[in-house]
């Protein structure tokens, strides 16, 4: 059957021409996935898919519809089909892996119906998972009004899933782990299992479109629901040609094969920056978690965190500690009003706060500074300073900043809607007309844009630490899901490394009654301290923080691992896990590697293999585990640190407390 399907796409790229069989069939490369397209005498047009010879999507609907009755699926016929290959490898600045293999087959299915509307949809097929998107040409139409997206995902056969609500507005929420029949809605990437396969829904190259949710209508069946203007309108196209952001499935027979897949990147444009050597990851420190303990504030007052003395020590700590930079929050007017007109000045700093002694002090010790632009949802305002600001900094030489959204959006807007996708687009263009990198708080998923931009580095889109500070925090088994979800589609700043656990050293202050700590009893890190080590190597970012306050960190012995940690790494491999139970990650920079291994609430053994090492070369492996009374609830700072001599030949028992984890950095012995 595969040979056949192979024959007819060299057939047909020869031919090029009408096709009378109304049923195409896709293989990936190495044939254990088949995707098939169907048109009916009614002009429904389906998909479906196989894995591995089951039936894994039953046939689904394909299509859009659109406000003025211009036909964006009815009355489509059958064109031709075209059937292409490729197979490269390219390769990227900075990411989990510098090197990637494109590898796919596609068939490009041309429609055309009686009022002048041509479709092409583009199917990939790859060894891990699918894609496909809609190409529309419609001459003479000036512009679009998309009412509805009919795309379909309808499983096969119930499983289990991973997921967080779908919400137009904020990714800020808990994981569930449900029944696939049982999620009514869910936001991408959506990861479930399904028989013995694993797979995830998401969307790559979301560029100018609204996101994509997920809404069950039926069993296991899931329709996209996207992101609407105000009023209630999808997507507004002008012109009448439009291609959409590619729907995807990642899908793998282990659940580390979708974190090891790069199905997001290879379906987003080469890169479109003329240079990139100004773009480096970066390990980085803060005026920020004290913030959001409440002990500093944001704006100016007697206990406002961002001051130039405040600076200053911040740049010694990084200078001293091989930490690449620094972020302030908090450094500009605006801040007394957030919350309310969210009138943010981004070229006006606070009068204890002088950034351009800062900033010679840090170019003198080598340290660079990242910015900060909160918009409080304010996106008019933003736009309106947007090159200034940008100008302003990168005259300074203050060429990373870290971006935020925390508000409401004007006029009715959402954050994940066509009209904000635009926006984060146009604040990546902008940047990089400054050599300018981003962290983006608040933002739009990622879709895999960093291979375009690749200064579009590192996101949040997810809790991250900054919800224990405030409310009950994120659960033991959080960090455990991120990479099974959240994390498919790119890099997340998280900012692990919060040392001081259940905030002793603050809450046994003498200062305590000034601040405006939360009393909650329950309010802290709910790890242990070798599971937030580990994390930094797990929870992957280009630019990756040490969020505790520098006093947490002073004298520490496991802060080692942070001064040893290279963010720069060169090659990743998730070696073993389940999605919200456990997971081990190894990633190599230069010729050292770091090991990251993680559990949820359940303590856990996991026998590790060191085959990735070099192969005849012995090691040095420092090890940062829990200690053994280690608990994340009773005792979650008992941790130890050893060495050992180990090479690839060798393994590793991986021994970890409830909510703990360990990390391991192998340095080649001389
Ligand atoms: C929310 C961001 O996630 C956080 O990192 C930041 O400190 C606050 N907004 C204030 O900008
Ligand atoms: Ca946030």
């Amino acid at each position: 059957m595969r040979l056949f399907y192979n024959f007819m796409a060299v057939l047909l790229i020869l031919i090029n021409t009408a096709c009378s069989d109304k049923s195409n069939g896709l293989y990936s490369p190495d044939g254990s996935v088949r995707l098939d397209f169907s048109i009916d005498e009614n002009s429904v047009m389906t998909y479906s898919v196989m894995v591995n010879d089951s039936l894994f999507i039953q046939p689904s609907l394909l299509g859009f519809t659109e406000k003025s009755g211009v036909a964006l699926s009815k009355g489509m016929k059958l064109q031709d089909t075209e059937f292409t290959s490729a197979d490269e490898t390219w390769t990227q600045p900075w990411g989990e892996n510098k090197t990637i293999r494109n590898n796919y087959n596609e068939m490009a299915v041309r429609m055309k119906n009686d009022a002048d509307v041509s479709l092409v949809v583009r199917f990939r097929a790859f060894n891990d998972g699918i894609g496909f998107r809609y190409e529309y040409d419609i001459p003479g139409a000036d512009s679009l009004f998309v009412t509805d997206e009919l795309t379909e995902f309808n499983i096969a056969k119930d499983g289990v899933s991973w997921s967080i609500p779908a919400n137009f507005e904020t990714y800020e929420l808990l994981y569930r782990t449900l029944p696939i029949s049982e999620v009514d809605n869910a936001n991408t990437p959506m990861t479930f299992k399904s028989g013995s396969v694993y797979a995830s829904i998401h969307e790559a190259a979301l560029t100018d479109f609204p996101e994509m949710t997920l809404k069950r209508t039926a069993g296991c069946c899931f329709k996209s629901e996207l992101a609407p203007w105000p009023d209630g309108i999808k997507a507004k196209v002008a012109g009448g040609k439009f291609t959409t952001p590619w729907r995807t499935i990642q899908i793998g027979s282990r659940a580390v094969d979708l974190i090891n897949s790069s199905l997001i990147l290879n379906l987003n444009e080469p890169c479109k920056l003329e240079t990139t050597d100004w773009i480096r990851p970066m390990k980085y420190i803060g005026i920020w978690w004290g913030m959001h303990l409440g002990v500093e504030t944001w704006y100016e007052g007697k206990r406002h965190g961002a001051t130039t003395a405040n600076a200053k020590r911040y740049i010694d700590f990084a200078a001293e500690n091989n930490i690449d930079a620094v972020v302030y929050e908090g450094w500009n007017k605006g801040w007394e009003n957030w919350g309310g007109s969210q009138k943010f000045d981004y070229t006006a700093p606070y009068d204890d706060f002088d950034i351009k002694e800062i900033a010679d002090y840090a170019r003198k010790k080598g340290v660079k500074i990242i910015g900060h632009h909160e918009t409080g949802g304010n996106i008019l305002n933003y736009e309106r300073q947007l090159d200034d600001a940008y100008k302003w900094y990168s005259d300074m030489g203050i060429n990373s900043v870290k971006t935020g959204y925390a508000g409401g959006l004007p006029d009715g807007h959402n954050h994940h809607g066509q009209f904000n996708v635009r926006h984060y687009r146009k604040v990546v263009e902008t940047a990089a007309k400054y050599h300018t990198t981003l962290d983006v708080h608040e933002p739009i998923k990622d879709t895999g844009i960093r291979r375009t931009y690749p200064n579009m580095m590192t996101r949040e889109g997810a809790r991250g630490m900054e919800w224990n500070a405030w409310s009950d925090g994120n659960p033991p088994y959080h960090h455990v899901m991120l990479p099974f979800t959240r994390l498919l589609g790119g890099p997340m700043d998280y900012t692990p490394g919060i040392f001081d656990i259940t905030y002793e050293r603050i809450k046994n202050s003498p200062d305590r009654k000034q601040w405006n700590m939360k009393d909650s009893k329950d309010c802290r890190v709910n790890t242990t301290l070798a599971k937030q080590i580990a994390n930094w190597v797990i929870l992957y970012s280009p630019l990756q923080m040490a969020s505790d306050m520098i006093e947490n960190y002073e004298g520490h012995p496991a802060f080692q691992f942070f001064r040893d940690f290279d963010p720069d790494c060169d090659w990743s491999k998730a070696l073993e896990g389940e999605p919200g139970e456990y997971v081990v990650i190894v990633r190599k920079a230069k010729d050292k590697y770091f090991l990251g291994a993680a559990t949820n609430e359940d303590a856990r053994e996991v026998e590790i293999g060191l085959d990735f090492l070099e192969p005849r070369c012995t090691y040095d492996a420092v090890i940062y585990a829990d200690g053994d009374d280690a608990d994340w609830k009773t005792n979650p700072t008992s941790y130890m640190i050893t060495n050992r001599k180990v090479s690839s030949e060798d393994k590793l028992y991986i021994k970890m407390a409830r909510g703990g984890g360990q990390a391991i950095y192998f340095r080649p012995v001389e």
